[in-house]
């Protein structure tokens, strides 16, 4: 059977034009990138993950990160954090002085640093842990009729799924959505994303579900939300060098069939919109070295010459990089064969997962937290 394709998203009162999400992506998805993707097309973009305790401590680096573009009407900020007192007191502060207007909670998060610490994608193991901090994060929330969700994996490993309870604490706690990367930690992110999960999470609760893993084109979009019966999607690494995928998401969620196939001229007008937006939120110095990180997503496929790309993963200036973008041949046009392909990390399997010392000998961990580091930026 396939399910309707729903052409918005709601998410306590806030409704979102097109129920696509650009998923939170540490290092990536910062006020420049979400504002440059937001131009392509309605959705709901999401900050890189922020730590509860950085933002209670009044953390330099947590608080340089936590900046908006000023046409960003709907501002939304990923919180990772695994005491739930420094959850509601990060919320409340999101809330009350940054007019955050979603919460999004990280229990995904692969990166043996932060699953040593029982954060991230080991903490839904701890199911009244995990329940604690859904509460607090909710109650501090609510005065500011902001919603909060979570995002998380399938579990630990195949042996150790925590989704589906997860999915019944985050509606027991009147969370809004839950959004399921179709992978364990221990998957990290190889394989192929299981989306019947997705359709059997959708099956199991009441709140609206999110499904995330594998979107490359539009048209997967479509064919995860009539599969599985999704609410929405979040889509990462399909996006990366290619901001205009969110056109061709809003114009597919409204009954159109958009693939947009820029050639290199457009493409290379899109990396100098970045690289400047970049430039304006950071200083071009910057700006320009996180820049560098995004040229070979843009270039993919392309022919561009090695030493051409080689100069440009190098850029330190917005006047160097126009003259490298001369180089770039403008009638080159897309390289259709890297349609439907997968982009940016892929990886092998975690021989195993790392965790805190007796994790899996109950699933309560109330009052068992290990702090995090205040400024922890690894994310995904
Ligand atoms: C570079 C990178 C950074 C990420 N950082 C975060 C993060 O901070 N928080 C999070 O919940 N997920 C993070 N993720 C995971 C993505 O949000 C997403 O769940 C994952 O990439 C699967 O979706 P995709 O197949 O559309 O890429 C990150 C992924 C990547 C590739």
């Amino acid at each position: 059977m396939t399910a309707a394709v729903p052409d918005s998203l709601a998410l306590g009162s806030l409704r979102v034009g097109t129920p696509v999400v650009l998923a939170p992506m540490a290092g990536i998805t910062n006020a420049a990138y979400r504002r440059l993707c937001a131009e392509q097309g309605a959705g709901l973009y999401v900050s890189e993950m922020i730590t509860s305790r950085g933002l209670v401590e009044g953390d330099e680096v947590t608080r340089k990160m936590l900046v908006f573009d000023e046409l960003e009407s709907v501002r939304s900020v990923q919180l990772y954090g695994t005491d739930p007192v420094y959850i509601g007191k990060a919320v409340e502060i999101l809330c009350a002085d940054h007019g955050v207007a979603h919460v999004d909670l990280n229990f995904g998060c692969p990166v043996p640093k932060i699953t040593r610490k029982g954060g991230g994608g080991a903490l839904p193991w701890k199911r009244d842990l995990l329940g604690e901090i859904l509460t607090a994060a909710v109650a501090a929330a609510a005065p500011y009729d902001v919603p909060v969700t979570m995002k998380t994996r399938k579990g630990l490993d195949e042996d150790h799924l925590t989704y589906l309870d997860a999915g019944r604490i985050a509606q027991e706690t009147g969370v809004a959505a839950i959004a399921l990367h179709g992978r364990t930690v221990q998957q990290a992110y190889s394989g192929r994303a299981d989306w019947d999960a997705i359709a059997a999470l959708v099956e199991h609760v009441d709140i609206p579900v999110l499904g995330n893993g594998d979107i490359w084109e539009a048209a997967d979009a479509l064919r995860m939300v009539e599969q599985t019966g999704a609410a929405g999607v979040v889509v990462g690494r399909g996006c990366l060098g290619r901001p205009w995928l969110f056109r061709d998401l809003a114009a597919a969620f409204h009954g159109e069939d958009v693939a947009t196939l820029p050639t290199l001229g457009e493409v290379r007008t899109m990396m100098r919109r970045h690289a400047e937006l970049l430039c304006e939120h950071m200083g071009e110095e910057r700006g320009c070295k996180e820049f560098r990180k995004h040229v070979t997503w843009y270039l993919k496929g392309f022919k561009a010459g090695g030493e051409l790309r080689h100069q440009l993963a190098l850029v330190d200036s917005l006047a160097s990089l126009d003259r490298l973008l001369e180089g770039l041949d403008p009638a080159e046009p897309f390289p259709t064969h890297e349609l439907g392909t997968p982009r940016g990390r892929q990886g092998a399997p975690r021989t195993k997962v790392v965790l805190p010392d007796g994790w899996l000998d109950d699933t309560d961990g109330r009052g068992t937290y290990v702090r995090e580091d205040a400024v922890e930026t690894t994310g995904g």
